[in-house]
């Protein structure tokens, strides 16, 4: 099913509410990211960062550990938003890819915004072509 206008304008709308929520005191880089789920459930999370900078969780990632969370069934992502407050659009990292593709289908859309008019509109198999999806030994 098409996404329609109005639930994109709520998730870039929550994806920027959610970024104020961000705590990044290490980058003072605040990121926000809205999730729909294929079922029509919403939910949203910010970067948390932490003084051992490995352990810095992005907004996907959170956003997507939110729905696993909360949500009563297997989660599908029908679309991935992410802010952040820039001129030009940020795509997700390669661990949040990773982590996207774990619960995408074939339609699953990620829309980067940021402070201006442009916008990156782009399929997880293209921003992570020839993915790791599968475990396969040589005997199975
Ligand atoms: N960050 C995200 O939240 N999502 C991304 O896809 C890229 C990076 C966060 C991690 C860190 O807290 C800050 O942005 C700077 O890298």
């Amino acid at each position: 099913m098409p996404i329609t206008t109005e639930t994109i304008e709520t998730l870039i709308e929550l994806a920027k509410q959610v970024s104020q929520k961000a705590y990044c005191p290490y980058s003072q880089f605040s990121v926000g990211s809205a999730i729909l789920l294929s079922n029509g459930e919403i939910y949203s999370g910010c970067n948390v960062e932490n003084i051992s900078y490995g352990l810095s969780l992005c907004a996907e990632r959170n956003a997507i550990s939110h729905a696993v969370t909360q949500s009563e069934e297997k989660i599908e992502l029908q679309m991935v938003v992410v802010y952040t407050p820039t001129a030009t659009p940020t795509s997700p990292c390669g661990a949040c890819r990773q982590v996207i593709l774990e619960f995408a289908n074939d339609n699953t859309q990620i829309l980067c915004i940021c402070d201006s008019d442009q916008q990156l509109k782009i399929r997880i198999e293209d921003l992570l072509p020839h993915a790791f999806n599968r475990i396969e030994t040589s005997s199975s």
